[in-house]
């Protein structure tokens, strides 16, 4: 990089955006969202700079528009703000029509509403066994450790067939890719070949000897539309990668809400959906942002031309605050005109699982509430720790009583 080019970098917003507690937007994502919204930044780990797109039309069209591709993000050191890139080159994050086509109708049946009519009473199953040991003590119990983080990790695991003794030992080679601290370079490597491994070994064993779990509905199929091994393998992490921790935040985030938010809960009381809706898209459940794309040619978006090469991030979490589709943005309004909002992202990698999380958050919050009806914080709201180490934005514990 030329001394000019150190400098300009050195002036650019810098992501992750410094940590703020609670469910704020950070200053630095607003100021982008308000006065630069399609603008340079500068991130921790890669290089060659990169676009952030923050308003709501805007960050739709980079997500809709085949002239920026993820596929030819694969072989870039592209800027992003985890020592390594958390898609590894093959998954679905990085793909682009036909194989990415193929890998979403591979997915299409297993996130349907027969599957998800299959799936109900065992999640139903799963959240009672967890909020029973919750209840088992008197009290007060961290929701975090005792819901929000068991529930999502069981629940996929579930979907895979994958057996409960290797859960927590999955978890952390998951938890070890999601650090942005540069001292985990090493054991982030280590953690994607580990699980790259593990992820070989599982398909091949259900290849032989087919169940009745996702993993072995991927490798069946016609021959000529049947997806290779290596693409199954790197379907089945990126669910891996993707299935836990977002519902764990969602999770969290929503209990710490409606719990310091009286007005909020009793909404939530009267019409459960709508509150629902409102908290998805206000909540901002990770830092900064995630996979990009790169521009394929010269684009101009708002009043920026892109040039053909660049890497460009969106930010949903920034377009759910944009207030020229959510006036008044960062107040909680159930009853706010239904525009949809961008939580599972928007476009061809919209989030394949949205009605399964869905389900889980849903089952996990009517079942909590209908339990402790008298549900609180047991702890001062300011005494609440909020996580720093890697890209989520979520409570680390989350004390309640009953
Ligand atoms: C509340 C929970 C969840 C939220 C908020 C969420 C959100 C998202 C977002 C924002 C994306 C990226 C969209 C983009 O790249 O433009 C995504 C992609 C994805 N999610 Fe989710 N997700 C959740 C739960 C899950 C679960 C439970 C699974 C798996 C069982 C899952 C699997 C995936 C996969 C495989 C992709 C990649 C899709 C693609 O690139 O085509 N997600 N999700």
């Amino acid at each position: 990089m030329s001394e000019q080019e150190m400098e300009l970098s050195e002036q650019l917003p810098k992501c992750p955006f410094p940590h703020i507690d609670g469910l704020g937007l950070e200053p630095q994502l607003r100021h982008l969202l308000y006065d630069q919204p399609n603008s340079k930044m500068s991130l921790e780990y890669g290089e060659g700079g990169a676009w952030i797109v923050t308003r709501y039309e805007e960050v739709k069209r980079v997500a809709t528009d085949r002239r920026f591709s993820r596929a030819a993000l694969v072989g870039l050191d592209f800027e992003r703000i985890t020592p390594r890139p958390i898609a590894p080159p093959g998954s679905i994050f990085v793909q682009d029509p036909a194989v990415h086509r193929q890998m979403r109708s591979a997915l299409a049946g297993a996130f349907g509403s027969r599957a998800l009519d299959r799936m109900r009473g065992q999640i139903q199953r799963t959240v009672d066994e967890l909020l029973e040991a919750m209840k088992a003590d008197d009290g007060p119990a961290d929701f975090m450790s005792a819901v929000a983080d068991p529930l999502p990790t069981r629940v996929i695991c579930q979907v895979l067939a994958i057996p409960s003794d290797d859960e927590a030992w999955l978890m952390d080679q998951v938890g070890a890719l999601k650090r942005i601290d540069p001292s985990h370079r090493t054991t982030a490597l280590e953690a994607q070949k580990t699980l790259h491994a593990y992820v070989v070994s599982l398909v091949d064993r259900r290849r032989r000897d087919p169940g009745t779990d996702l993993v072995s509905s991927l490798t069946a199929g016609a021959e000529e539309e049947r997806l290779t091994d290596d693409e199954v393998v790197s379907l089945v992490i990126s669910l891996i990668l993707t299935g836990h921790d977002n519902v764990t935040n969602e999770l969290g985030n929503i209990v710490f809400t409606l719990l310091t938010d009286g007005a909020l809960r009793r909404q939530a009381e009267t019409d459960f959906s709508a509150a629902f809706e409102e908290l998805l898209r206000y909540i901002p459940f990770r830092r900064g942002v995630g996979t990009p794309r790169v521009a394929l040619e010269d684009v101009t978006v708002g009043d920026k031309m892109i040039k053909s090469g660049d890497v460009v991030h969106v930010a949903y979490m920034a377009a759910n605050r944009d207030p020229e589709k959510f006036p008044d943005p960062d107040e909680l309004k159930p009853d706010r005109l239904k525009v949809p909002h961008m939580t599972f992202g928007w476009g061809a990698h919209r989030c394949p699982a949205e009605p399964l999380a869905r389900l889980e958050i849903e089952i996990a919050l009517t079942s909590l509430f209908a339990r402790f009806p008298g549900l609180k914080l047991a702890v001062p709201q300011h005494e609440i720790e909020w996580q720093r180490e890697n890209v989520n934005r979520l409570p680390l514990s989350l004390p309640v009583a009953w």
